[in-house]
């Protein structure tokens, strides 16, 4: 299937990213995350990148997962020079049939043997050249931007990027827009979070997922080749989505094998469908209770105890220690506790987040619903036996 058009929600960034707002940061920078498989690069190339550029916008597109044998920093700085070449090649040729080794652009002077490498120049003055030489205002948009922590080259070029911002942009024009995006909210936080991280200050936001209009036009396409399924039960469809964590790959395969001539439906494909989701569910769930039975007791309890207090969770107030005390069997200090954390966290793939003021949850929220499924019907706390 062709990807379903976000225009709205790309039509709202490139807005806020303007800094056209009235609230909000997003000029100083958006960072945005959400769940693997989401959507995420789909919407960023293939919605975000052409409304930035229908708004006058450069934009260069950078994914640091592309190939992660290579340095970040070494994958940003060539997604600028790419951008810069169509933007001067022309006037370098001229400058150099001229004979000129030396071009002016802006307040800039550049090496014309030079164009098209970033090398020499820095990250800022990259930006500056491809700002001025197009005369438009740049948007980078960085895809698992926190795959950029993993070295110091990538994590210079973050700081490089902060200051090319302040640089490039005033109170009321926004010469450089940026958007980082990422699945590992805890590790993009890195970027925010700390008085030292290059972005201090802004905040990270939840992507939407695709929502109720993807599902119409899903529903509109069946009804389109399958007339005899008119009407299609949106609803329900709407239902197996999110039991599929709004992830539309597994959505739409499951749909395609639903309406399969070969799969010898006898009722609604809605129902099938509904029951593929649920079969799913049921898989990633059994997958939850075999992680949690892998975990050592304190671990357990410290999860046992985020997953039961949701966001009123403290990890170290009396109550809790107390409660991890009674689960794990043994006294249980706050130091262990910030251990059993740690470990929760370091796990790959990782069961607990923590936020940039120190809050805890769950790295899935899919666990939520496993937890309040299975304590609703006096399942909990797991125990590796059926049932
Ligand atoms: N708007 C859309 N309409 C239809 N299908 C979509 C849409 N967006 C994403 N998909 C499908 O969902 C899958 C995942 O998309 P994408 O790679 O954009 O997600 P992601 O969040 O970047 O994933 P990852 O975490 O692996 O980087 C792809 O198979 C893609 O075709
Ligand atoms: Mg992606």
């Amino acid at each position: 299937m062709i990807a379903f058009p976000r225009t709205a929600l790309a039509q709202e960034l490139v807005t806020a990213l303007q800094g056209k707002m009235l609230l909000g940061d997003a000029h100083n920078g958006l960072f945005l995350a959400a769940p693997r498989r989401t959507g995420k690069s789909t919407f960023l190339q293939g919605d975000l990148r052409p409304a930035l550029e229908a708004a006058g916008v450069v934009v260069v597109y950078v994914d640091l997962w592309a190939d992660t044998r290579r340095d970040p920093g070494g994958l940003i700085a060539e997604a600028i020079a790419r951008a810069l070449e169509p933007q001067l090649g022309l006037v370098a040729r001229t400058a150099r049939k001229a004979g000129l080794e030396k071009l002016k652009v802006g307040g800039l002077e550049v090496d014309t043997s030079k164009i098209g490498k970033v090398d020499g120049l820095t990250l800022t003055e990259a930006l500056r050249l491809l700002h001025e030489s197009a005369r438009k205002p740049v948007a980078l948009i960085i895809d698992e931007a926190q795959h950029a922590l993993t070295s110091e080259a990538g994590e210079a070029s973050m700081t490089a990027l902060k200051s090319a911002r302040d640089q490039l942009n005033q109170p009321d024009t926004v010469n450089l827009m940026l958007v980082m995006s990422g699945s590992d909210r805890d590790k993009l936080l890195r970027l925010v979070n700390t008085a030292g991280a290059p972005f201090y200050g802004s905040q990270i936001q939840r992507m939407p997922h695709l929502g109720l209009d993807f599902i119409a036009h899903v529903a509109r396409l069946i009804e389109t080749q399958r007339p005899d399924l008119n009407p299609v039960d949106q609803k329900a469809l709407q239902n197996a989505f999110e039991v599929f964590g709004f992830r539309p790959q597994f959505f739409m395969a499951a749909l395609g094998q639903v309406l399969s001539p070969l799969a010898a439906l006898t009722g609604r494909f809605e129902v099938a469908l509904l029951e593929a989701a649920q079969q799913q569910q049921v898989q990633d769930e059994a997958q939850m209770e075999s992680d949690y039975l892998g975990l050592k007791p304190t671990e357990q309890a410290v999860l046992w105890r985020m997953l039961e207090q949701g966001p009123r969770y403290r990890p170290y107030d009396a109550e809790a220690l107390k409660f991890y005390g009674d689960k794990a069997h043994h006294p249980v200090s706050v130091a262990q506790a910030q251990k059993a954390l740690e470990s929760l966290r370091q796990r790959m793939p990782a069961l607990v987040w923590k936020s940039a003021r120190g809050e805890y949850a769950v790295e899935d929220a899919a666990m939520h619903r496993w937890f309040g499924s299975r304590s609703a019907t006096g399942r909990w706390p797991p125990t590796g036996q059926a049932g």
